[in-house]
């Protein structure tokens, strides 16, 4: 897998005399490359693109355009898929409790596809949608993930035949099951143990006369940053494997979120305050946890914050704050860095999942703005050019 994405440093200092910090830069052809990777080592597989890990509608675009098809959460997100011109299709309603104004939403555009995970779901997806196409979340424990879904999502095995055979009698198409083995997962394990409890369940539901034809494998591949010590290949293929060898006869779906979106931004930001308190040095930066730096609270991430190599001298640990008013926004404590000074950019790479996707405008304070990288890269070189 090649490096991901990353601003060299003369760009990140070129983009911030043009640009009002903060502000994120896109790649879409790390979109592109992101998508192919997965298509190449999961073969056959149906990817549905999780949006909420970041709905920027060029990325959304990009990755219609490659033919990728959708998994949304929400009446939102379905309108905004709908109003791409992405057809229903496309789309699967994976959230697992679903809204009324969801399940409106999924109706008007025509969404047919639904995970459900109990009987009371099942109920409102058949009173909404008749005869709707729905796969069985099943729960599958796994506490070597970041995020931990399956505390709050998926029905016992022990459950899935009952619950299968009901959404049955309420004339609903009961066609398969799926997971989320929990997000950014380093290892294939979590994926081996759901694929051999579902096929217990494909077989139980069989011997009840029920054929399942869908299986969807749902999210959790890694952000494969720089540093990851994981062979993303070797990890896709050893899912691969059991995938065509237990289940072939099925239609494979996934859901990936952070693996897509991940790698393809960058956040430049700045410095616009330094202060030395109680002998801790403090750095406060025009972007924080209301921010781009969400993914703190949500996603429990932790952000590089890369400063400029030709800095030298000696490291010292600081505290890195947002720029609100509440003592919440802190990006980072303890951080060995260079010493800054006012007006130095901060570097972040990787920032692309469930950071912008959950910024807010929390005292006022805009949103950093999405520049696309391939659009940038153009106009420098045209600023090159009338200077040379
Ligand atoms: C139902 C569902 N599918 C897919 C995803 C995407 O997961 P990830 O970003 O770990 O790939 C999520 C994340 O919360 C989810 O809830």
């Amino acid at each position: 897998m090649r490096q991901p994405f990353k601003l060299s440093w003369n760009t990140v200092e070129k983009l911030a005399e043009r640009y009002t910090t903060p502000f994120l830069v896109l790649s879409l052809d790390q979109v592109e490359y992101n998508y192919r990777f997965l298509q190449q080592h999961l073969p056959g597989v149906n990817v549905f693109y999780a949006m909420k890990s970041n709905p920027e509608p060029q990325l959304i675009n990009k990755l219609a355009e490659l033919g990728s098809s959708f998994d949304v959460a929400s009446d939102g997100e379905i309108y905004a898929l709908s109003e791409m011109g992405i057809a229903p299709e496309r789309m699967v309603y994976a959230n697992p409790v679903k809204t009324a104004r969801g399940l409106t939403a999924a109706k008007e555009v025509g969404v047919r596809q639904f995970t459900f995970d109990s009987a009371s779901e099942i109920d409102k997806i058949a009173d909404f949608i008749p005869g709707a196409t729905v796969l069985l979340r099943i729960r599958i424990d796994n506490t070597a993930s970041l995020v931990d879904l399956n505390k709050k999502f998926g029905a016992d095995a022990g459950e899935a035949i009952g619950l299968l055979r009901r959404a049955k009698e309420r004339g609903l198409d009961a066609a398969g099951l799926c997971f989320h083995v929990g997000s950014q997962n380093t290892s294939s394990e979590a994926y081996l143990n759901a694929l051999s409890v579902s096929r217990h369940i494909f077989d139980s539901a069989a011997l009840e006369g029920m054929q399942l034809r869908i299986l969807d494998i749902g999210g959790g591949f890694p952000i494969p940053t720089g540093d990851l010590n994981v062979d993303m290949q070797a990890m896709l293929e050893q899912i691969q494997r059991p995938l065509a060898k237990f289940f072939p006869n099925t239609e494979i779906w996934a859901e990936p979120g952070r693996f897509i979106s991940g790698t393809t931004m960058n956040l430049v930001t700045r410095v616009i305050g330094t202060q030395v308190r109680s002998g801790n040095q403090w750095y406060f930066l025009d972007e924080g946890l209301y921010g781009t730096f969400s993914g703190i609270l949500f996603d429990h991430w932790e952000y590089e914050l890369e400063t400029s190599k030709s800095k030298k001298g000696p490291e010292i640990e600081a505290t890195f704050a947002g720029p609100s008013c509440d003592s919440l926004d802190v990006v980072a404590r303890n951080r060995k860095t260079v010493s800054l000074e006012m007006d130095e950019v901060v570097l972040v790479p990787n920032c692309g999942a469930y950071s912008s996707a959950s910024s807010t405008t929390f005292n006022g304070f805009a949103k950093a703005e999405v520049l696309i990288w391939e659009e940038v890269q153009q106009k420098l070189q045209k600023d090159m050019m009338a200077v040379s």
